[in-house]
């Protein structure tokens, strides 16, 4: 039967598979729940997320727009696949890649946000922009983003984020290309990160209260 939704939903009882399952680096193996994502199945998903890009953009040149640090995994992957290909069909998209990292100010009442990192963002101009993002939680990071690249008049802009969370608040933001969309709980590896570490975790697991505790800055 055809799935009509374009991603893959891990429901709120799903609870992924055991840690001893799996190889975790031993200094986290007390820290985390249970593995939500393994890496085989991350790289499965974005291989297929790769044909839907192709055939979306077809000839037209791709600016890839990787937000640091989170979705730097996920952006590697991605391109890695969109070039793989781009070497074996027919049809081929021209592909460049640039990096930015974003700042939010939430004690402020405007939600300010800066975007840093690419040399000058009016180099978006008349290009096709493809965000790459690791989460999307409220979606309100993502919105702001959007607000700020549209300013630099790009030919089009179109968001692939690896996963967003199931939440009863937020923006509702759903981007063009997803990966999973996961429970409203708090996860790490592949890249993504709690107070920086967890980065050289290689599946997607979700952290537990010993994780949060350990690696929650002393202020
Ligand atoms: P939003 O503005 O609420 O959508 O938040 C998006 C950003 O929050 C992401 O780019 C991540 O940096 C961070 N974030 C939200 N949830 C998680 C999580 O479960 N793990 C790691 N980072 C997260």
């Amino acid at each position: 039967m055809e799935n009509d939704k374009k991603y893959i939903v891990l429901g709120d009882d799903y609870k992924g598979y055991p840690l001893n399952m799996f190889c975790v680096p031993k200094h986290y193996e007390d820290d985390l729940e249970h593995v939500l994502i393994p890496a085989g199945l991350i790289n499965d998903r974005i291989e297929r997320l790769a044909r839907e890009i192709i055939q979306d953009f077809r000839h037209e040149a791709i600016t890839g727009l990787c937000v640091l640090k989170g979705g730097y995994k996920f952006f590697t992957d991605l391109l890695d696949k969109i070039k793989a290909l781009n070497r074996n069909s027919e049809e081929s998209v021209p592909l460049a890649v640039d990096f930015i990292r974003v700042k939010s100010y939430t004690g402020t009442t405007s939600g300010e946000m800066t975007v840093t990192g690419i040399d000058n963002l009016e180099n978006l101009k008349d290009k096709n922009v493809l965000i790459v993002e690791d989460i999307i939680d409220t979606g309100k990071t993502m919105i702001k983003l959007l607000e700020i690249l549209q300013k630099y008049n790009p030919k089009s802009i179109k968001v692939a984020s690896l996963l967003t969370k199931r939440r009863a608040s937020g923006t509702g933001f759903k981007p063009h290309y997803l990966g999973f969309e996961v429970p409203d709980k708090f996860v790490v590896g592949y890249a993504l990160d709690y107070n920086e570490y967890f980065r050289d975790l290689n599946h997607i697991c979700v952290i537990n209260q010993h994780g949060i505790e350990k690696y929650t800055t002393k202020k």
